[in-house]
């Protein structure tokens, strides 16, 4: 397979449709964002990448980084950590509150923001400084120093996180948070405000396509049978309300934010990140859909 040639036309087909969607704003600096950016970066199981169009310009990687404190923390706390948080798709947006009271301070899964919240939370009990070591072990799996947070969209959003915070009072009345809630949320918006390019991102997500080891940090981060979970995870939740949708369309596991960027994984084939800033109403980037299942559709293969 081609994979240049797969991602070129992908990106000239996709390209000049422009899917109805509108940039978030709920974080007034994101909304600063031109619209226009679009950008595919594929990594194989080599390492190698193939890119189109602004697939080297980094953008808020947003919720995409609920992935990677998930995958810090899974193999620390094991099966506990399934007792703070479920593995059952939400149905509701990412950042509802009325499902936690439902069933009593439990979030459905890891992705919508309650689930991350706890993710950071437990990511904080067992580190001093969780923002860096997010940093470090993103570097380290993206092999190259190359996380920086845009420090106005994290302040921006810490400015404006009264849901947040609310999720976070509403699991500590359940018990289920350990530390400072101004801490972790100061974590949460700092992980969610880190930048990334589209190479980056799909460079960091490659031992998710490859069982779990990482070409770029040369180990083992994750077993397989964790691998596997958390790409089903990604194939049931990533998407909010529209996971459905995304594995109907698309059928790869994978996660959005509302920076725009999309990422994917083809199990024991490549990783792959889109990014387009404009949102549909459920917070995930038509024409990252629209492009990553174009280039599903033009594989000679599939997931199932
Ligand atoms: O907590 C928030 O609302 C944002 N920092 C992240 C939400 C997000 O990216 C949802 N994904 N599509």
């Amino acid at each position: 397979m081609d994979y240049q040639q797969l991602i070129d036309e992908v990106y000239h087909e996709v390209k000049s449709a422009n899917p109805k969607g509108k940039v978030a704003d709920y974080i007034p600096e994101l909304a600063k964002v031109n619209p226009d950016h679009f950008g595919i970066a594929l990594v194989d199981l080599e390492g190698k990448v193939y890119g189109a169009g602004d697939f080297d310009i980094p953008f808020s990687i947003q919720s995409i980084s609920k992935v990677l404190t998930l995958t810090m923390v899974a193999h620390v706390f094991k099966d506990k950590l399934w007792s703070r948080v479920n593995v059952e798709p939400s149905g509701n947006p990412f950042n509802s509150i009325a499902q936690l009271e439902f069933e009593k301070g439990i979030p459905r899964n890891p992705f919508i923001n309650a689930g991350a919240l706890v993710i950071t939370d437990a990511l904080t009990s067992i580190h001093n400084d969780p923002l860096e070591k997010i940093h470090g072990f993103i570097n380290e799996i993206v092999g190259r120093t190359c996380v920086q947070i845009d420090e106005s969209v994290m302040n921006s959003e810490i400015a404006h996180s009264e849901r947040n915070t609310a999720l976070a009072y509403f699991l500590k009345a359940y018990g289920n948070f350990e530390n400072d809630i101004q801490d972790v949320i100061r974590t949460y918006c700092g992980q969610c405000a880190i930048e990334l390019c589209c190479a980056d991102l799909a460079r960091s997500f490659s031992f998710l396509a490859n069982q779990g080891y990482s070409i770029f940090a040369n180990r083992q981060i994750l077993s397989p049978i964790d691998t596997q979970r958390i790409n089903a995870l990604m194939l049931t939740c990533g998407f909010y309300d529209e996971s459905g949708e995304f594995a109907f369309r698309v059928g790869l596991p994978g996660k959005s934010g509302v920076g725009g960027g999309i990422v994917a994984v083809m199990p024991n084939k490549f990783s792959v990140a889109v990014w387009s800033p404009p949102l549909n109403a459920k917070g995930n980037s038509p024409k990252g859909v629209k492009a990553l299942q174009l280039l599903r559709e033009k594989l000679k293969y599939s997931l199932f």
